[in-house]
């Protein structure tokens, strides 16, 4: 049997597919064309794509793919529905990536209030003249809310490490989480969690019902010293509004890891001061990445070889 890998992956997730499969691996620096994944997956088994493939149902009848184990735990890049109908089973990574996107966000959340970057830039400019009691003053963390938008594994993980900070914690989600809850953490719906975090940070995975989540309805509602963090993804932002806002300084800043239209940056966003952004890197820890392609392929290799996969997406197509 052949596999495809749209993309260079750690060499563990390889070495699990070489020892089952023939493999063929896109080795070029960025995304693969729709043209030549077509090209090269047409006649393979399985395929293994990146969040940056676009997996529709018209790749699925052009290549004749029987199983797509995806390079990450979103899946809004592979038509799921398609896949269904065909009985071709799709796979995502969930789970390890939660404490490497979580550190990151938090990274993020520290860089946005504490000016770190523009810090940096200030510097490396040759400007700093000395201490001075009144330059660059961000904001302390303790007792400032953290609104939690999402709240599955990596929401929860955003938690805990806000506990350590001594934030006053607050989350909406579709399900209440009652455990957490005792812990003091406080489900509230989700305007009052715009109108009232410090900090809002989104943990949502992409779909149509969440496509322009936070619009400009939603970023009028935010206070004007509140920060707005997205490492989940680009679309779930209304960017154009995000921009705007964000020019006529009605919040304090936005920390961004995800774009509307990867890897294409809105030059007006590049313009910005109160704004963090970085290339989509929420799991990228080399522990991370390694078990994301380990996982990756053994789900590969089992669907292919007729085992449920453990990270079905679609497990209805075993039944
Ligand atoms: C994912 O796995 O969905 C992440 O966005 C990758 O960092």
């Amino acid at each position: 049997m052949r596999v495809f890998v749209t993309r260079r992956i750690p060499e563990s997730g390889l070495e699990i597919l070489r020892e089952n499969f023939e493999v063929d691996v896109f080795e070029g620096d960025s995304p693969i064309s729709r043209e030549e994944l077509i090209k090269r997956a047409k006649g393979c088994e399985g395929i293994l794509p990146l969040l940056t493939d676009s997996i529709d149902a018209d790749i699925m009848d052009k290549t004749g793919i029987k199983a797509i184990a995806n390079f990450a735990v979103g899946i809004d890049n592979v038509d799921i529905s398609a896949a269904t109908k065909r009985t071709i089973p799709v796979t995502n990574t969930p789970g390890v990536l939660t404490d490497a996107t979580a550190d990151l966000t938090f990274a993020l959340i520290l860089a946005i209030s504490r000016r770190i970057v523009e810090s940096d830039k200030y510097l490396r400019e040759g400007k700093w003249k000395g201490w001075d009691p009144l330059l660059l003053l961000g904001g302390d963390f303790v007792g400032k809310t953290l609104g939690i938008i999402g709240f599955g594994r990596i929401g929860k993980a955003v938690a805990q490490r806000a506990q350590g900070f001594n934030m006053n914690i607050i989350y909406t989600s579709r399900s209440r989480y009652l455990e957490e809850e005792n812990e003091g953490i406080k489900f509230v719906s989700f305007d009052e969690l715009l109108k009232t975090s410090d900090y809002v940070t989104i943990h949502a995975p992409y779909t149509e019902e969440t496509h322009h989540l936070i619009s400009e309805k939603e970023l009028d509602m935010m206070k004007p010293t509140a920060y707005l963090i997205n490492t989940s993804r680009g679309k779930l932002i209304d960017e154009i509004q995000l921009i705007k806002t964000l020019k006529e300084k009605k919040i304090a800043g936005a920390a961004l890891d995800v774009f509307y239209n990867e890897p294409e940056i809105n030059p007006e966003l590049i313009e910005l001061d109160n704004v963090v952004i970085i290339p989509h890197l929420g799991s990228a820890s080399l522990e991370t990445r390694t078990k994301m392609a380990i996982i990756a392929a053994e789900n590969l290799v089992d669907a292919l070889k007729g085992k449920r996969p453990k990270n079905i997406v679609n497990p209805e197509i075993y039944d």
